[in-house]
């Protein structure tokens, strides 16, 4: 009896020793790799389509300052224009590694590749502002640019109820340019029927520039002989080229012109008198939400989106904030008071 309680003894020191040694060694093993992953901060990659306009370099400053305000980091890089350039641009940021991408895409199809490469890799994808076609994104953020379009067609049917009407469109590769026309179109179409409103001229815009919208105004102007009532152009850069062409037939300021972002020579074309309303999208909103989003997902959180949009392939999970209409009258209580433009900036004083 003696000699087992000696062993029984001798057992429970033994376990007891390696109790002690062992443990403490490997607590510190295994709790510092999934530390110090914790501590390196999301990277999001953030594609755009171009750099060349105003509200894209307004997206780009507060996007990355909204990214960088919940303490992870943002890699940015722009096309310009050039669909291969920006595939070739997302490969990079996909191959170095980012969390997450957010893209603007400059084509809603070709875009559709880049997509599907993110996935390959396990990164998932926001399409901001713009739709991504056909592809299995992860999520859409954007303004309701149907209702940016019937805001568009409600303001100038409200002055001109009867006439000739322009469209001049964006970039048919623009999955927003087709929202904002469809848009348009559900305002008019009663009119149209109507027998009220005839459209005269309907043109898309290559690449959404002023210069592209001004030969398309030339050519309307030319081949209507001028019969023009109002002109519905589908954002500010747009209309600042219709304008030009109206200006060069002594027209600008009696023919209603709408547009839409709220750029600052669209919103001083307002105070002038020489275009009618715009549409203001609160980018400091859309950039906020989306830079929350992306760094959520990143960290494999579940998001919940209110609104599904079909994109041809899949519903896609999105939110759409609401564009506000601004002519002469609201001026100061939209984007003025928002800290989009200054007082200054817009009245020149
Ligand atoms: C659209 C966008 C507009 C305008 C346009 C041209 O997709 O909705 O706000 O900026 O692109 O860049």
């Amino acid at each position: 009896m003696k000699r087992e309680a000696k062993v029984i003894w001798l057992l429970v020191m033994v376990l007891l020793l390696a109790a002690c040694t062992g443990t403490p060694k490997q607590v510190p093993e295994k709790q510092v790799p999934p530390f110090s992953e914790k501590t390196k901060p999301i990277r999001i990659g953030f594609s755009m389509d171009t750099l060349l306009e105003e509200r894209w370099l307004k997206d780009r400053e507060l996007f990355k300052k909204s990214v960088e305000a919940l303490g992870a980091e943002v890699e940015i890089v722009a096309a310009n224009g050039d669909d291969a350039l920006q595939i070739s641009q997302a490969e990079t940021l996909i191959q170095s590694g980012i969390d997450l991408l957010v893209i603007v895409p400059h084509n809603a199809e070709a875009t559709a590749a880049i997509v599907h490469k993110a996935h390959l890799a396990g990164i998932k994808v926001i399409a901001y502002d713009r739709l991504v076609k056909n592809a299995d994104l992860d999520l859409y953020v954007s303004f309701d640019n149907e209702q940016v379009g019937e805001m568009q067609a409600k303001a100038i049917t409200e002055l001109v109820p009867k006439g000739n009407y322009v469209f001049i469109g964006g970039a048919i590769t623009d999955n927003n340019a087709h929202l904002l026309k469809k848009g348009v179109f559900n305002v008019l179409r009663p009119y149209i029927e109507r027998g009220d409103i005839n459209i005269i001229y309907d043109q898309w815009t290559k690449d959404w520039t002023p210069v592209n919208a001004q030969a398309n105004m030339e050519e309307a102007l030319r081949t209507t002989n001028m019969q023009i009532d109002a002109v519905i152009a589908a954002n500010d850069a747009t209309a600042g080229g219709v304008i030009q062409a109206l200006a060069a037939k002594g027209l600008a300021g009696k023919i209603p012109v709408a547009g839409q972002d709220a750029d600052l020579a669209g919103v001083q074309r307002i105070v002038t008198g020489t275009q009618t309303m715009t549409v203001y999208k609160p980018i400091q909103t859309l950039s906020q939400e989306i830079a929350k989003l992306a760094v959520a997902m990143a960290k494999g959180e579940e998001i919940i989106a209110d609104r599904k949009v079909n994109n041809g392939k899949i519903e896609v999970p999105s939110v759409l904030l609401t564009p506000i209409a601004v002519n002469e009258h609201n001026l100061d209580s939209t984007v003025i008071s928002d800290g989009f433009h200054t007082v200054g900036d817009v009245y020149g004083e």
